[in-house]
Parts: C-alpha cells; sequence; structure tokens
C-alpha cells in the first residue's frame, strides 16, 4: 500500500490542514464561551499556559508516532510496539482514536448542520422566503437531519479526493477565507456601541480565579479539543508530512494559530455580546453568568443581527458561513482517522471506504438527532470528556515508556539536525514521559 499512500506537498499544506483540524467550533464558539462563562481573562490567560505547556507537547507525540509509522495510528502505534502487549495495547489506544473521532463527527456534523441552515437563512430572508427562512431557525428533527446530510456529504467530498487534491486544497482554500472573514467581522463590531465595554470584559482578568479547579479543567479540556488530540487525528496527519520537514517547529507554528483564532473568536464574541445588551438583549443568564452554549449562538447573536436592518444580513451571514467553514475542515480531519484505517489495514479503495464510513457515521447523528435528549450530551461525554484525555495520556504513555529513546531521537533529528542542543529536546522526553501523563491523569480524575 505504501506507494499509493498520500502526502502533503508542501510545509504550508500540512500548516492550513493541521491547523483547519485543530481550529473550529471548538475555537470559535467554545473558547469565547467557556471563556465568557469562566471570568474572561483568567481563564484565558490559563488556556494559554496549559495550549503550551500541556497540549502542544501531546500534541507533538502524536505527530512524531504518525510520522515514524507512516501509516494509520493503529499500524504506526503498532510499529513502535516491541511485543505483543504493546501490540495489542498499541491496537486499543489507535483504533479508540479512531472511534472517537467518529463519535465526534458524528456529533459535530449536528452542529455543523446548525451553522449551515443559519448561514443559508439570510439569504432566503433577502428572497422574501419567509417560510422558508422559519424552517432553516426551527429545531426541527427534519431540518436537523438534512442539514447534518449535506454537511456529511461535504465532508465526504473532500476526503474522497484524498489527501492532496482533498484535504490540503481545501484546507489551503478555506483556512485564508475563514481568518479574512473573521478579521472583517470583528473590525465591524468594534464599530458598534457597547463593543468597548466588552473588550474590557474580555481582556481584564480576574486573577483569583486562575486557581481555581474547574476552570483548570474546563480550560485543558478546551485545549485537548482545541488541538483535535486524542483522536488518531493528528497521528495520521502526522504521517503525511515529509521526514524533510522540522516538527518541532510545524507543531509549534500550528499550535500558535490555533490559539491565536480562539483569542481572535474571543474578540469577535464577547465584544458582540455587550453590543447587544447595548440593544437590549438580554446576555446575562439567571445565575449571572454570560449566556453560553447554544442560546449563545442561535439566540443572541441572531437577534443582534436582526437588530442591525438589512446589514445584519449580511453580518450574519458572514458569522454562519465563518462557522461553517471552521467545521468543515475539522471535520474532514475526523473523517480521515477511520478512512485511512480502513484503507490501509483492509485494503479498500479510499474513495469506497470514505462513503461508506461516512454514511455510517451519518446513521449514528440521525440516531441522535432523532433521541436528541438521551444521545447528544452522552455522545459529547463519551468522546470528548473521556475518550479524548485518555486516549491522549495514553499515546504519552507509549512514547514516554514504550518508544525507545533512540528511535524517537533519530525522528525527531529529521528534517531537524539541531534538535540535540534544542531546549526542546532537553525537556519534551521527559515532560512527556512523566507530566503529560500525571497531569492529564488528574485533570480527568478531577473532571469524574
Ligand atoms: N479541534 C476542533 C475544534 O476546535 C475539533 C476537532 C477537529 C476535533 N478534529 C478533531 C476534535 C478530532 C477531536 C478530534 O472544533
Amino acid at each position: 500500500m505504501a506507494a499509493s499512500r498520500g502526502a502533503f506537498s508542501s510545509r504550508i499544506g500540512f500548516i492550513m490542514a493541521a491547523a483547519g483540524s485543530a481550529v473550529g467550533l471548538g475555537n470559535i464558539w467554545g473558547f469565547p464561551t467557556q471563556t465568557a462563562s469562566n471570568g474572561g481573562a483568567a481563564f484565558v490567560l490559563v488556556y494559554l499556559v496549559l495550549a503550551f505547556c500541556l497540549a502542544y507537547p501531546a500534541f507533538m507525540a502524536e505527530l512524531l508516532i504518525g510520522r515514524y509509522g507512516q501509516a494509520n495510528a493503529v499500524t504506526s502505534l503498532q510499529k513502535i510496539s516491541r511485543n505483543l502487549l504493546h501490540k495489542r495495547f498499541a491496537f486499543v489506544v489507535g483504533f479508540g482514536g479512531i472511534i472517537c473521532a467518529a463519535l465526534i463527527l458524528s456529533f459535530y456534523g449536528i452542529l455543523a448542520g446548525w451553522m449551515m441552515s443559519f448561514a443559508i437563512e439570510p439569504i432566503t430572508t433577502l428572497l422574501g422566503f419567509n417560510e422558508a427562512s422559519s424552517w432553516l431557525t426551527s429545531q426541527s428533527m427534519e431540518r436537523n437531519l438534512v442539514f447534518t446530510a449535506l454537511f456529511m456529504m461535504l465532508t465526504i467530498s473532500i476526503i474522497r479526493r484524498g489527501v492532496e487534491q482533498g484535504i490540503e486544497k481545501w484546507s489551503k482554500r478555506l483556512m485564508p477565507m475563514l481568518i479574512g472573514l473573521l478579521v472583517l467581522l470583528i473590525i465591524y463590531v468594534f464599530t458598534l456601541e457597547g463593543a468597548k465595554e466588552g473588550f474590557e470584559a474580555y481582556l481584564n482578568p480576574d486573577i483569583s480565579r486562575v486557581f481555581e479547579p474547574d476552570l483548570l479543567i474546563s480550560a485543558l479540556g478546551q485545549a485537548f479539543f482545541s488541538l483535535s488530540l486524542g483522536t488518531s487525528v493528528m497521528v495520521i496527519y502526522g504521517s503525511y508530512i515529509s521526514k524533510k520537514e522540522n516538527l518541532v517547529t510545524l507543531g509549534a507554528q500550528v499550535t500558535l494559530i490555533d490559539v491565536s483564532i480562539a483569542f481572535l473568536a474571543g474578540l469577535l464574541i464577547i465584544p458582540s455580546m455587550y453590543v447587544a445588551q447595548a440593544q437590549g438583549v438580554a446576555i446575562f443568564d439567571a445565575e449571572g453568568g454570560l449566556i453560553s452554549g447554544p442560546n449563545l449562538v442561535f439566540d443572541v447573536l441572531p437577534t443582534l443581527f436582526n437588530g442591525m436592518g438589512s446589514i445584519g444580513l449580511f453580518v450574519g451571514f458572514g458569522f454562519f458561513i465563518l462557522m461553517s467553514i471552521a467545521a468543515l475542515t475539522s471535520s474532514i480531519s475526523m473523517l480521515e482517522g477511520p478512512v485511512s484505517f480502513v484503507v490501509e489495514r483492509h485494503n479498500i479503495a479510499r474513495k469506497k471506504a470514505t462513503t461508506f464510513i461516512g454514511i455510517g457515521i451519518f446513521m449514528i447523528s440521525a440516531l441522535i438527532v432523532l433521541n436528541f435528549d438521551a444521545l447528544f450530551g452522552l455522545a459529547i461525554s463519551i468522546s470528548t470528556v473521556y475518550g479524548q484525555p485518555l486516549i491522549a495520556m495514553l499515546c504519552c504513555v507509549f512514547v514516554g515508556w514504550i518508544w525507545f529513546r533512540n528511535d524517537i531521537l533519530n525522528e525527531l533529528k529529521q528534517g531537524n539536525d539541531m534538535v540535540e542542543h534544542s531546549l526542546f529536546w532537553k525537556i519534551w522526553p521527559w515532560y512527556t514521559k512523566f507530566v503529560c501523563p500525571t497531569a492529564i491523569a488528574i485533570v480527568f480524575w478531577h473532571s469524574l
């Protein structure tokens, strides 16, 4: 199979693809709302520290495993394994990650479908199709099924084309659009009344909250979700990077982009909420915290856009297109995890594998839509609260305790001759062996 494996054709292709995976609804929706409900800038501060000190090393572990193995998550982990027990363990970790990615996609597709339907609504409103508009923004089962299916079709159509023509090409198109839209929206919101107050609320840390356990847990969970850790995705993306590239720098660049876009999204969302407040929209919930979750994106912000008159149609359109793009560059990475596994282990053609797996995941989404109250939250917590941290931790254990130190050094040296003299090399192996697994375990245990 080796000859037919895809690969990223350029450094920027990888950066866009990996940043595309990392930057998603987690950044543009999750991060600002978590910030809003966790003491503003205190959360931002903790998030930044954890993203670089814990998520980045774990992210490097996954990329490195993939680039060494040059294969899907299970095969890559098995190449590191030295005996049967390791191999079994490798299967559990790798396959667990793949299942986790599939499960995340099953609920993520539903959320993305909402974003898409809200993006189309301004168009139907502009055309005067009022009934269509209210259907698009109603939380009906039919609408959810239709738009989840549409979104899955988009995801499938990109992944069917493979790594270079699908993932890389589309990430390179969509990511600049996403950044451009985000910046334009921020500039616009800043001209509105109330934005300044939001800006201050966002950037004034309440330092006393920095060490609250709940805040730490939320920030770490957010950082892991945002870098798509523990789901086989970064292992597989790592496997498509050329051995000539300096992985340490590439990983840092992706982390930086991810964190920066989350930060920018905060500059859009939180001031927007205060603008909405200046227009008479309630932005605090019963407990006095800022409204977060679905109510923020699907009530507060649309009310704000409606209040802007006809320009609000364009702003609303831009905002939900931004959300849809962010979701799409992430969802393709989630589908690539299972697809690469099936293609490489079972010798099934990529197109066929993609379609079947995509439909399979859509069926799970449909099941969730039909039993929304029982299953939606469950799928989220199984995959993101339990699955991701656990598997990310086990990947660190793999690197720290099973992989030969010499092999790690050799892999790190590829494309980076000087790594032995760097701070990264002095700290990282030890860090991944002891600090990362312990810290993840503590936070995980606390969150239970
Ligand atoms: N990182 C994405 C976000 O912030 C979500 C995501 C993309 C993801 N791919 C993933 C999460 C794989 C877990 C696994 O929205």
